[in-house]
């Protein structure tokens, strides 16, 4: 087994980052302890040996399960298995499995350990790192949560072979976030390549989610409450957030439409060159996602109060000074709703 890569944080926690590994390598890390798997039905379906003789909690796939009603019935399951405080959940899964695992593994009788398998590009990249989880209420994305980091995270690419083509779109819409506020090589390098590309190449696939993993856990460790520099990771998710739920887009679809309105944002406050915004919105038609969604300017307008960057009449709007940096600009809601109806 490949040696860890253990991170430090701040609050005193630490994440263990297994790279490049092989599943059945997990049973080693494992061993001795009382473990609860949890999953959802995709998974359990294509790795049946996985889950082989292992205590697993399977969940009806997608983001409908991220609610406080999953939580209910996990905590009857886990009650059903006698989960103590030295009971261990593993989430295998995309990214709503990681937020649902580690929100009840924060909260069940008042915290216990966990651990992620991330299978979906986007959990690779995004979702697994950094300790933020939680549930949706009504249509508010992620407003009932934690941040409490995971004691590790298992990488194995192979479970990408099973990842449907969409959900390859939804994992790039934050590797292009990740090269809009930080690195604009990134960027680059998608703009030369494809999914395919990435499909048929390991290697370039395995060093791009693992460049992506190491931005922001450097982020995370540096501000892993979001006093301040992780807000930039909320790039496109404003809008993305907003949106999400109400036009029932998955949360890479949301992502890249956020991107487009906070591009537009930028280059009428920021001077973002309107050729950054265009060359943004032909990579993301690349990686086959959306740059607009027939919205309702009001309903939008609604959601964004309920974001947890708002603070009166503005919110912390992650804005571009050029490709590959951004900042956190306080922007008005007049301002956000300009840019909506133009
Ligand atoms: N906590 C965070 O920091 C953070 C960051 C980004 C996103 N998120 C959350 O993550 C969620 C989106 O994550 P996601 O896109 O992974 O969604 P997801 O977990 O719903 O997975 C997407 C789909 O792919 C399927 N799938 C996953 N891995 C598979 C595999 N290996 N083979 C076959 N099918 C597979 C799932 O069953 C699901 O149908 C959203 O709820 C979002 O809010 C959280
Ligand atoms: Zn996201």
């Amino acid at each position: 087994m490949h040696a860890a890569h253990r991170t430090l944080f701040p609050t005193g926690e630490t994440t263990d980052f297994y790279f490049n590994q092989h599943w059945s390598d997990l049973d080693l890390l494992l061993k001795n302890k009382n473990v609860i798997f949890i999953t959802d039905e995709n998974i359990f379906k294509n790795y049946p040996s996985f889950f082989h003789q292992k205590n697993t909690l399977v969940l009806p796939a997608g983001e409908t399960s991220k609610s406080m009603e999953t939580v209910v019935n996990i905590t009857k399951d886990l009650i059903a298995f006698e989960a103590d405080k030295t009971s261990f959940l593993v989430g295998v899964g995309g990214g709503v499995i990681s937020d649902i695992t580690g929100f009840v593994a924060a909260v069940y009788m008042r915290g216990i350990a966990v651990g992620f398998v991330p299978t979906s590009l986007l959990g690779m990249v995004d979702a697994a790192i950094g300790g933020k989880n939680g549930v949706n209420f009504q249509t508010y994305k992620n407003s009932i949560g934690t941040i409490r980091q995971p004691d590790f995270i298992f990488y194995d690419y192979q479970f990408l072979a099973t990842l449907p083509d969409e959900e390859w779109s939804n994992g790039f819409a934050e590797i292009i976030k990740y090269g809009c506020i930080l690195d604009k090589n990134i960027l680059d390098d998608l703009s030369q390549h494809s999914i395919a590309f990435f499909k048929q190449q390991p290697q370039a696939l395995q060093r791009i989610i693992t460049q992506c993993a190491l931005l922001k856990i450097k982020i995370v460790q540096e501000d892993t409450l979001e006093k301040d520099k992780r807000k930039l990771l909320n790039f496109g998710h404003t809008v993305g957030h907003a949106i999400e739920n109400t036009y029932q887009l998955s949360h890479g679809k949301a992502v890249a439409i956020g991107m487009i309105i906070a591009a537009k944002l930028s280059e009428k406050y920021t001077a973002l060159p309107t050729d950054a915004v265009l060359f943004l919105k032909t990579l993301i038609e690349k990686y086959k996602l959306p740059t607009t969604v027939n919205y309702a300017t009001n309903e939008v307008m609604q959601a964004l109060k309920m974001d947890k960057k708002r603070k009166n009449n503005f919110i912390d709007f992650i804005v571009l000074q050029t490709l590959g940096k951004a900042e956190i600009r306080p922007t008005s809601f007049d301002e956000i709703e300009q840019i909506l109806t133009a």
